[in-house]
């Protein structure tokens, strides 16, 4: 009975060192111990780099091993090099915790990290320049007012619309899978606009804001069922505009709700109005959010399954990095959504306050990561169960979210 009494004493002193807990302070704290431990890593990933390997990269020109993506299923660091699509979110979280903490140690370790990448504001080869200009470099100007960043973010919106098609309306995707798809198009890309919004403000030139919501509105009429989950992929005929296919590529069927694909739909909408002011965004970001948080399939602790349809729920493995972007769009639509913003930041505290005492990774060890329990591709048994960059990036930018609404609600992005 004793026994009995001084555990409920335990997990009472826990409870409510958990409630009292500032969660936005404890997790820089841990990212501050984690990032530190992940510049040691990424001196020794280059360090490990085998002769074969470093001769084809220099072979291909593809510039220096640059920032972390994930963790190898031999356990060691995967580094990859700028035209990877997740090359800037490592320099976007340095970017957070200088934002956060202040200090110049993080200033100047981000400054390294986004120069890594700067030949991407030439490669038209893909729709990602936003993931990777516009988080690091985005953040570093946003930050610092460096005007070269100012530049090189400029060049970034001009190379990406020279993927834009007139008469689809939209950006292309990717140029892979040609056999397959013509003119793909894929869910995602709504988060590469943030990048052309900012530069139609600071260059006047029109065209990056009408591309930018042109895209939205193809993706809008031809990405949503009925029951408004998105699909992945949409392939259009380049020369008519017309529809070919509606397809996925990491989700579990064509037909099914690939996670993270509606988190970027999430994320992507509510930003697109915070833009333009057009209530069709704000809907559509409602609507999505509704589909995720009504699902059957999403568990109590609202970290979803990789795909809303996986056959095997409950015995499939989540996807935390949709979640962290969830999370992060949450806290933003809860200041559009005044009807509703109790419930957007009742769900997004809920997020980040079970990332942060279930899927954290260990303080010093797991490469430097944040958080464990990502799936880049489930569908081709790539990045299964793992960290992965992007799901840290969100979930710091999240945290200083819901730090900035706590501070002064109208002042969430700066
Ligand atoms: N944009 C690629 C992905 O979400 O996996």
């Amino acid at each position: 009975m004793k026994n009995v009494y001084i555990c409920f004493l335990l997990v009472l002193f826990v409870s409510c060192q958990q409630a009292g807990e500032d969660i936005v302070e404890a997790n820089f704290e841990f990212a501050g111990t984690q990032l530190r431990h992940a510049l040691d890593e990424i001196d020794r990933a280059r360090e490990q780099e085998s002769a074969e390997d470093r001769a084809r990269r220099e072979q291909r020109n593809q510039g220096p091993l640059a920032n972390p993506r994930t963790i190898e299923t031999d356990g060691s660091l995967q580094l990859v090099v700028s035209r990877d699509w997740t090359s800037g979110f490592f320099p976007g979280e340095l970017w957070y915790m200088y934002e956060y903490t202040q200090d110049p140690f993080w200033k100047e370790k981000a400054q390294q990290q986004t120069a890594l990448i700067e030949r991407e504001k030439y490669n038209g080869g893909t729709h990602d320049m936003g993931f990777k200009m516009y988080c690091s470099f985005g953040n570093g100007y946003r930050l610092t007012g460096d005007a070269s960043y100012r530049d090189d973010l400029i060049q970034s919106a001009y190379t990406l619309i020279t993927r834009y098609n007139e008469t689809v309306g939209s950006i292309r995707s990717w140029d892979h899978n040609s056999d397959k798809w013509q003119f793909p198009v894929i869910i995602d890309n709504m988060m590469n606009l943030e990048l052309l919004f900012w530069a139609a403000r600071e260059t006047g030139d029109r065209r990056f804001y009408e591309i930018a919501v042109q895209h939205a509105r193809t993706t809008l009429a031809n990405h949503f069922r009925e029951d408004n989950s998105s699909y992945h992929v949409i392939d259009y005929d380049p020369v008519t505009g017309a529809v070919l296919h509606k397809h996925t590529h990491q989700g579990y069927a064509h037909t099914s709700a690939w996670s993270r694909g509606q988190a970027w739909g999430l994320y992507g909408y509510t930003m697109c109005y915070r833009e333009t002011g057009l209530p069709e965004f704000l809907e559509q970001a409602k609507k999505i959010s509704e589909y995720i948080f009504t699902n059957p399939a999403l568990p109590d602790d609202l970290i979803p399954y990789w795909d809303f349809q996986a056959p095997a729920i409950p015995d499939e493995p989540r996807d935390v990095s949709a979640a962290t972007v969830t999370a992060s769009a949450l806290y933003e639509l809860s200041m559009y959504d005044p009807a509703n913003q109790h419930l957007h930041l009742s769900r997004a505290d809920k997020i980040l306050e079970n990332l942060t005492h279930s899927y954290r990774a260990t303080p010093g060890e797991d490469r430097g990561f944040l958080l464990l329990h990502s799936t880049g591709s489930k569908a081709h048994n790539s990045e299964v169960d793992v960290p992965l960059v992007y799901a840290d990036y969100y979930f710091l930018e999240a945290l200083l979210r819901k730090d900035n609404l706590k501070k002064n609600d109208t002042a969430l992005l700066n």
